[in-house]
């Protein structure tokens, strides 16, 4: 019996076929990438989310045979009935497999929930939605989880779904300078931010999700209560009706930008320290903290 119809590839799956293709081609990415290294400490950005609970597994049965050490990293953003619920199933996770949960709440690191941020949204006192106040402050503090553990690598389970959007969004917006910085590799290092790696980058998001719910791997499917606000859910919507109508669609996205990538000289950016919490930055204060005094002013 078939589980899986890969319609870009024309290719269908029975069960154990697919879990061993999700598993073969995470490897395979991390390869092609050097995405890890033998002796890496390795912090794995978990959610509780059906992508991250996969990346986990996956991670965990592939540097079972090498002295690496994984840490799990995650970020409670305070929304009501939502980021509560992670919490017990990483913990589950954290102890079947065991590793140690080095966590954070924005709250405590900002001062703010992203309810409270939606709350200001929704009564029209700022236009910037939840969302991207969310992606700035979980990419800060997801590179402090991961910097105060020690670790060497951050791996996030961001898909080719989710890379695809992000190339999009950012033309859109005209941000040449973010699209430029999009790193698949770890080869950039730059001084204050753990290299970060996405060994889903090649899988579309509905077979990590497929291949969490044949293993039967406990996760939060509760949907995000503030995602359709954003720009990310239209571009979302679009690229699946792309996607649907020209199998293939997400992977020209990602070898267009791996083309662009090579006609483009690598740029020198110049980096100084966030005056608040010494984090690289272009300006003298880091976004993150931009955020945060902007909200404060509207309280
Ligand atoms: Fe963006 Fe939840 S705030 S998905």
């Amino acid at each position: 019996m078939y589980v899986y119809y890969k319609k870009d590839a024309g290719r269908y799956f029975g069960k154990a076929e697919f879990i061993r293709y999700v598993k073969k081609k995470t490897l395979k990415t991390i390869q092609k990438y050097n995405m890890l290294r033998f002796d890496d400490k390795i912090a794995v950005a978990v959610s509780g989310g059906k992508d991250s609970v996969a990346l986990l597994y996956i991670i965990d049965e592939i540097e079972r045979e090498f002295p690496t050490e994984i840490v799990i990293v995650h970020v409670d953003e305070g929304i009501a009935n939502y980021s509560d619920k992670s919490e017990p199933i990483i913990a589950k996770h954290a102890k079947i497999l065991g590793y140690k949960v080095c966590q954070a709440k924005f709250k405590d690191l900002f001062g703010f929930t992203i309810d409270d941020v939606a709350k200001y949204y929704s009564e029209g006192k700022m236009n910037l939605e939840p969302c991207s106040i969310c992606g700035e402050w979980r990419r800060w503090a997801l590179n402090k989880l991961a910097r105060d553990s020690g670790a060497t690598v951050l791996a996030t389970a961001h898909t080719l779904d989710d890379f695809a959007q992000t190339v999009l969004m950012n033309v859109i917006r005209n941000s040449l300078d973010r699209l430029l910085r999009l790193a698949i590799t770890r080869e950039r290092v730059v001084e204050g931010f753990v290299p970060r790696v996405y060994p889903f980058i090649e899988l579309y998001e509905k077979e990590t999700a497929l291949y969490t719910h044949l293993l039967e791997l406990d996760h939060n499917d509760i949907p995000c209560p503030y995602a359709q606000l954003s720009m990310r859910w239209d571009i979302r919507l679009f690229l699946y009706q792309q996607e649907e109508k020209h199998p293939g669609t997400l992977y020209n996205i990602l070898r267009f930008y791996q083309d662009l990538l090579r006609t483009v000289p690598e740029q020198s950016i110049e980096l100084k320290k966030c005056e608040i919490c010494n984090y690289p930055t272009t300006d003298n204060i880091c976004r993150a903290h931009k955020l945060v005094r902007m909200l404060k002013s509207l309280s």
